[in-house]
């Protein structure tokens, strides 16, 4: 089963149109050879995607979103669909970040309507999925990530969604899990979306990890079995870090 692996920079708040700089840098560097081997994309803040589109245009750096309303449009006000995703440029969008659950509330069954919409756009859905700290050391880690996995993704989902295992301890803190336990969770992740989505789809899911991928770990977080890639946050903000973590699968 081949997977092409998917290496996404999420920005979250972060960014101004003098970033574009980095997204024109990185377009540049994702030569041929690299993207043969990895997919690559960056979820700028939504006010600078269609420029972000333009400046990567010539490069095959996809876009995605960090966020979207599960609606098409309407009254909600602040809120941005994943048709207007779609529309300024975007082929993907992160949906359930751990950020998003923690400040907005947002539960699985808001976070698979976000992905429901995605598919109806047309955009891949980036299904964000993973334990706190205080899960993890009350050994729940598996048992929280499964019932994500389960109530998050929709259940007629196609096999081109990507789900992302990202430990919410492991965000920003420089920490990380034992390369055993990443193995264990990507595993047993595919595992649940087989039991979620059926019928063999599961294999072309790409799972990502993330939580603290930097250039110096990138190779042998993406060597471990069933990692189908990253989602890279403070270390995809430079075309420098960046790339070098992508430069893992060369
Ligand atoms: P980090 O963030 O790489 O800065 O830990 C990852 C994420 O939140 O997607």
């Amino acid at each position: 089963m081949t997977r092409r692996p998917l290496v996404a920079g999420n920005w979250k708040m972060n960014g101004l149109r003098a970033s574009l700089a980095e997204i024109k840098a990185m377009g540049a560097a994702y030569d041929e050879a690299l993207r043969a081997r990895a997919e690559l994309i960056v979820c700028p803040p939504a006010t600078l995607i269609a420029p972000a589109a333009e400046a990567a245009s010539r490069g095959g750096l996809g876009l995605g979103g960090q966020n979207c309303h599960a609606a098409e449009n309407g009254a909600h006000t602040g809120d941005i669909s994943a048709e207007m995703l779609k529309d300024a440029g975007a082929s993907y969008v992160i949906v359930g970040h751990s950020e998003r659950r923690a400040d907005h509330g947002e539960t699985d069954a808001i976070v698979q309507a976000k992905a429901a919409a995605a598919l109806r756009a047309g955009l891949t859905p980036i299904i964000c999925v993973g334990e706190t700290r205080a899960e993890r050391e009350a050994g729940d880690a598996l048992g929280v990530v499964g019932e994500q996995i389960e109530g998050s993704l929709p259940a007629d989902a196609p096999e081109q969604i990507v789900v992302a295992y990202e430990p919410v301890w492991a965000i920003g803190t420089g920490l990380t899990p034992t390369l055993a336990d990443v193995a264990q969770m990507h595993a047993f992740a595919r595992e649940r979306i087989e039991a979620r989505l059926g019928r063999g789809k599961s294999a072309t899911v790409r799972i990502l990890y993330g939580g603290s991928v930097k250039p110096a770990n990138a190779r042998e977080l993406m060597g471990v079995a069933n990692v189908d890639g990253a989602l890279v946050g403070g270390a995809s903000l430079t075309a420098k870090d960046f790339m070098a973590i992508a430069a893992a699968y060369r």
